[in-house]
């Protein structure tokens, strides 16, 4: 066992160098450590629950619109899940144009009936990003450029989509998506 010699020459054993010393680490570390768990949890709870969907991110997944003022040939931008899109009351004449068209001779073959819902081809409901490069096309407003195919007319490169929104003309590969919908009533669509 270690000793003390103190002045007087007497001497004493020395205090423990580890037990004591060594518990006060241990309990200091172990106290380090479970702060560091604690905190460890109370960082990643907020990060696990930020990839669920809270309430307000699920309500902007659908979009209800009130399309009773759309008139025959008028069409209205709204908004879906952050992206522009058009709601398109088509006239009997621009829905005949659509029709009469060789789904064959389309870049992006679909009839107007795959793109709308039965009995209710006169609403065209396509989001109102050009597939080329992602800009929004003219058409919608009274007055804008339609394009030569009567739809809609992408002034970024020129692309020209008809009256089902499908691409005729211009780089664009693809007709103007179609997002989900459905028709809660007469006069309201869901979108999403
Ligand atoms: S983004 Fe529309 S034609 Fe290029």
């Amino acid at each position: 066992m270690a000793t003390v010699e103190h002045t007087d020459g007497t001497a004493e054993a020395a205090p423990p160098t580890g037990g004591e010393g060594h518990r006060r680490r241990d309990f200091i570390n172990v106290a380090a450590v479970s702060f560091a768990g604690v905190g460890g949890l109370a960082v990643l709870y907020p990060l696990i629950n930020q990839m669920n969907p809270s309430a307000d991110v699920l309500a902007l997944s659908s979009t209800e619109v009130d399309i009773s003022r759309i008139q025959p040939g008028q069409a209205i931008k709204t908004i879906f899940r952050k992206q522009p899109v058009f709601i398109r009351n088509l006239t009997p004449a621009e829905i005949q144009q659509a029709n009469s068209v060789p789904v064959g001779d389309l870049r992006d073959p679909q009839t107007l009936a795959e793109r709308t819902r039965d009995g209710k081809a006169n609403w065209l409901i396509t989001m109102a990003v050009c597939t080329h490069l992602g800009c929004v096309p003219l058409g919608a407003a009274e007055g804008e450029n339609r394009g030569e195919y009567g739809g809609y007319f992408c002034p970024c490169h020129g692309s020209h989509y008809d009256t089902a929104a499908r691409i005729r003309k211009g780089p664009a590969p693809k007709n103007l998506e179609v997002p989900e919908f459905e028709f809660l009533s007469d006069t309201v669509v869901k979108i999403g």
